[in-house]
């Protein structure tokens, strides 16, 4: 017999969040009063658009604190539906919050989130074409060749994808570990696209 075994798949989740109706209007609010509050933005993997200047100031950030609320809520559910090992000790905390307000023309080049174990997005505001989501496979460069050659329908069985494209989806949030590469293409809306990005690290 013989057989083919996919090992070391990466675990990206996603979730349509709950009640996301509910802070929609004011997260937008929040994200635009940041950025002319601090309009100049962290040059990292967005090329044009505007980023949180400094992830961190703003996790106190009493106005911020119903989104933190709500939040906590959507981490928990992301723990109990990873059903983690409850006998193990753990901790996880989220260490940065960023918005990422793209506009026209606006993309992200790859990027991983070093100095984190999980890294994760909750799109606030997802015009059609705005820009997608795109995971590069970690075996990209070592196994170039030999993913040049296989068909697509041993590709899709093994999900053995050079890149995966999520379409954002405005309340969604997706969480995958922080080393996966991704960009997101062209806004070519011309409408803004904001999501909100965060990193989380676990320790034992
Ligand atoms: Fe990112």
């Amino acid at each position: 017999m013989k057989t083919i075994t996919p090992v070391f798949p990466c675990l990206v989740y996603e979730d349509e969040t709950q009640d996301f109706d509910l802070i929609r209007d004011r997260i937008i609010e929040y994200a635009y009063n940041q950025e002319r509050r601090y309009p100049e933005s962290n040059r990292k993997s967005n090329y044009g658009g505007w980023q949180t200047p400094n992830p961190k100031f703003f996790i106190d950030d009493e106005g911020f604190q119903f989104f933190v609320d709500w939040f906590g809520y959507r981490i928990k559910e992301y723990l109990e539906y990873l059903d983690y090992d409850k006998e193990k000790k753990y901790g996880i905390e989220v260490t940065s919050f960023w918005f990422n307000i793209n506009r026209r023309f606006d993309f992200n080049i790859s990027h991983h989130h070093p100095n984190s174990n999980l890294a994760g997005v909750l799109w606030i505001k997802a015009p059609k074409d705005s820009g997608t989501l795109v995971f590069d496979s970690p075996h990209e460069f070592v196994e170039s060749n030999t993913m040049h050659l296989q068909k697509q329908n041993l590709i899709d069985r093994y999900l053995a994808w050079e890149r995966f494209a999520v379409e954002p989806k405005e309340g969604n949030m997706i969480i995958f570990p922080s080393h996966l590469r991704h960009s997101v293409t062209k806004n070519l809306s011309t409408e803004d696209r904001i999501s909100l990005a965060f990193n989380l690290t676990v320790s034992i």
